[in-house]
């Protein structure tokens, strides 16, 4: 069967050990494709992004939904592009590049609004309680993932002051604390955690001089909280959209679940 042809062939890719520095790599499947595979290892409820997330005034985040993402990243590019390069040829009888993105840090903790991104991430400590499915339910140790690539506008943005920017994020620019008065239609109120629960972020900046933005990496033990964050984005739920949507689009939208290496080991 085809789904299982490309778990086995995923799963059997293995970080290489170089003496140039190491690369880290995740894998990801389709939930639905995982879940005709591994059914005792999926976690219940989990959907495709089977929808285009719409909102009023035709707003849309498309659905461009693969059977599996491959994550690598690494210190030095050289060592990604030929990880990379072989992680492809060893797929090559089962899959295609379906898209491909690379992406990089920028100033620290910065995304391409120049803002830090990550301030409300939980700590390293409290990360796996949030991000990972609990012991004891099916797909234990594995998270699901949110990943959708947003190209900024970067002209408008930097046309805007910094204290109307700080109005739309909701918080300061050059520390990132929350604003007092944080509007309601701010991105940070749109996607309060306290509202709808917490998850850990790994944006990363990507793209060229001229054309880029934020690829959104997002890992949940529980997809409804995602789910819910963009809804309320797209402004689905009350007609309120989310302000930094009128300075990045969102171009792609996929949910995949990473299983815990125990998992994938069985294979
Ligand atoms: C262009 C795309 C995006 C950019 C540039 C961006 C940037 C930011 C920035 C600068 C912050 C404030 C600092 C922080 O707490 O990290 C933030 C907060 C946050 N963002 Fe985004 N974000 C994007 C898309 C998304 C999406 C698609 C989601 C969820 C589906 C999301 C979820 C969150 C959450 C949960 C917070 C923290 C909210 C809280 O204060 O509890 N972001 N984002």
């Amino acid at each position: 069967m085809e789904a299982t042809e490309l778990v086995k062939a995923i799963t059997s890719l293995r970080e290489p050990r170089t003496t140039m520095g190491g690369v880290n790599l995740v894998a990801g499947f389709r939930p639905e494709l995982w879940r005709k595979v591994a059914a005792d290892a999926s976690p219940r409820g989990v959907e495709d992004f089977n929808h285009d997330v719409v909102g009023p005034g035709d707003y849309r985040m498309p659905t461009t939904q693969h059977d599996a993402v491959l994550w690598i990243s690494g210190s030095a590019y050289d060592v990604v592009f030929d990880v990379a390069r072989q992680a492809i040829a060893a797929l090559d009888t089962v899959a295609q590049v379906a898209e491909e993105t690379s992406s990089w840090p920028y100033h620290h903790d910065r995304d391409l609004t120049g803002f830090i991104d990550g301030t409300e991430n939980p700590s390293l400590i409290d990360a796996p309680d949030i991000a990972l499915i609990p012991e004891g339910s099916p797909g234990a140790g594995g998270s699901i993932l949110l990943l959708q690539k947003w190209t900024h506008d970067a002209v408008a943005w930097e046309s805007q002051p910094i204290p109307e920017q700080e109005k739309v994020i909701g918080r300061t620019k050059p520390d990132s604390v929350e604003l007092d008065d944080r509007p309601a239609d701010s991105h940070a109120a749109r996607t309060d955690q306290d509202q709808f629960g917490k998850i850990f972020r790994r944006n990363m900046p990507y793209g060229t001089v001229t054309d880029h933005g934020t690829m959104f990496v997002g890992f949940s033990a529980d997809q409804r909280r995602l789910v819910a964050m963009l809804e309320n984005m797209a402004g689905k739920t009350d007609g309120v959209r989310d302000r930094l949507t009128f300075f990045a689009r969102a171009l792609t939208g996929s949910y995949y679940f990473v299983p815990s290496l125990q998992d994938l080991r069985r294979w």
